[in-house]
């Protein structure tokens, strides 16, 4: 790619507005974006159904997906909501009975697997065992007719991507499970793939490892700006790693943003207990507020009215202690209203503590959770406290 002189002024240009624009696309995203369009740009899921033979019901329901060049999409749902069903009609690996698969704007949805040009990484190594970690990132180089030469530099190039070309000799199956899914990674990428595919690829892996690969699977992703497809079931693994995260329920995506605007503004109670802890607390609603212990809080968009559940992340809930045991504590601290509950267990998480508390009254279980440093020193099991839904948008249902 060459630029004319012209060319590179206007860029330098929109290089200094955009640091004054906050809003618009900075350089390097912008590079990431043009370097993955050449190589074959966003995919787009239009109104696919999929029934699998002899099965009553649709693995996929109308699914309508949009993955934009050089993104990372996560797809995280409960086990049989359709993640993989979705992954495989990607890559051209199920028959689909309706909708359209475009990639890059062109259709695919006639084009075999094999030519879709698409890497797809399973929870199974699926690695040739009596092969080198080289040799296996070479063999789909080989299948596609790259020579030997250049076949060696790019394999050994995504090798050392993957932090593993001082392995490259080392047959795989004398690897650790954390360094074969690396091999399967390299030979993913080593094809230059316009769509990365990834079903639950840490699945298999122990917990460290788990994040060590995940962390460096998001960073060899950026750097590539590969667009990708991420599987997986764990919410954790979804909001550390994903640009957006699309959470599924039978066959369809329930909700699509990015993981911040998934926690704090869940479309659905679904999509709000998949993702992190909530409290279900009982409410009036006018459909914009809801009270709930006596205090008020604005609700989000899609609230139901009338006596509902409202749905309060544990960090939501103020938590009033006396300042000693033998005090009583005292109420309007933070002008919030408390109800009584009981501490039942307290959990130190390190940075956090996690309180479960009961109503004095009603019995309904609460989970708070705050900074470990804001703790009440006279905090214990079987303490008496208020507690008081602070005014942050809930979803009442
Ligand atoms: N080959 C198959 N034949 C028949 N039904 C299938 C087949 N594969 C999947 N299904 C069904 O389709 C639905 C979606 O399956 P899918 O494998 O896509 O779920 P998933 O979200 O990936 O689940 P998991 O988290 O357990 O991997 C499920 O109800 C499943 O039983
Ligand atoms: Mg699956």
């Amino acid at each position: 790619m060459s630029l004319t002189q012209g060319n590179t002024m206007t860029s330098h240009t929109d290089a200094s507005s955009d640091a004054a624009d906050s809003g618009s696309v900075t350089r390097a995203a912008q590079a990431v974006l043009a370097q993955s369009t050449d190589r074959g740009g966003g995919v787009q899921m239009i109104g696919i159904d999929k029934i699998y033979p002899g099965s009553g019901s649709k693995a996929l329901d109308d699914f309508n997906l949009e993955v934009k060049p050089g993104e990372m999409v996560v797809l995280l749902g409960g086990s049989g909501c359709g993640k993989s069903t979705a992954l495989r009609s990607i890559a051209g690996l199920e028959d689909i009975q309706s909708g359209r698969i475009l990639v890059g704007g062109q259709d695919m949805t006639a084009v075999p697997a094999n030519k879709r040009g698409m890497a797809m990484v399973f929870q199974a190594y699926s690695l040739f065992p009596h092969m080198s970690a080289l040799e296996n990132v070479e063999f789909g180089l080989e299948i596609r007719g790259v020579g030997s030469e250049e076949r060696r530099r790019r394999a050994m190039e995504k090798l050392d991507l993957v932090g593993l070309a001082d392995q490259a000799a080392k047959y795989t199956q004398q690897m650790s499970g954390g360094q074969q899914q690396r091999v399967a990674l390299a030979r993913a990428l080593a094809i230059n793939p316009k769509v990365l595919l990834l079903d639950e690829p840490l699945s298999a892996l122990d917990a460290k490892v788990r994040v060590q690969l995940r962390d460096e699977i998001r960073r060899i992703q950026i750097e590539a700006g590969t667009t990708t497809v991420f599987v997986t079931h764990d919410q954790e693994e979804a909001l550390a790693i994903a640009d957006r995260i699309g959470v599924m329920n039978h066959g369809r995506i329930e909700q699509i943003a990015d993981p911040v605007t998934l926690y704090r503004e869940p479309a659905t109670e679904y999509v709000a207990t998949f993702i992190g802890l909530t409290n279900r607390l009982p409410g009036h609603s006018d459909g914009t507020q809801a009270e709930v212990f006596g205090q008020r809080i604005p609700l989000l968009k899609g609230s139901r009215t009338g006596d509902v559940t409202v749905l309060v992340r544990p960090e939501n809930i103020a938590l009033i202690a006396a300042d000693s045991e033998q005090d009583a504590p005292k109420a309007d601290r933070e002008g919030l209203n408390g109800t009584e509950a009981r501490v039942n267990v307290i959990h130190f998480l390190g940075a956090l503590v996690r309180v479960d508390a009961v109503l004095t009254g009603s019995g309904t279980p609460l989970t708070i959770q705050l900074p470990a440093g804001e703790l009440p020193p006279s905090l214990n099991t079987g303490s008496t406290v208020l507690v008081a839904p602070r005014p942050v948008p809930a979803l009442a249902v």
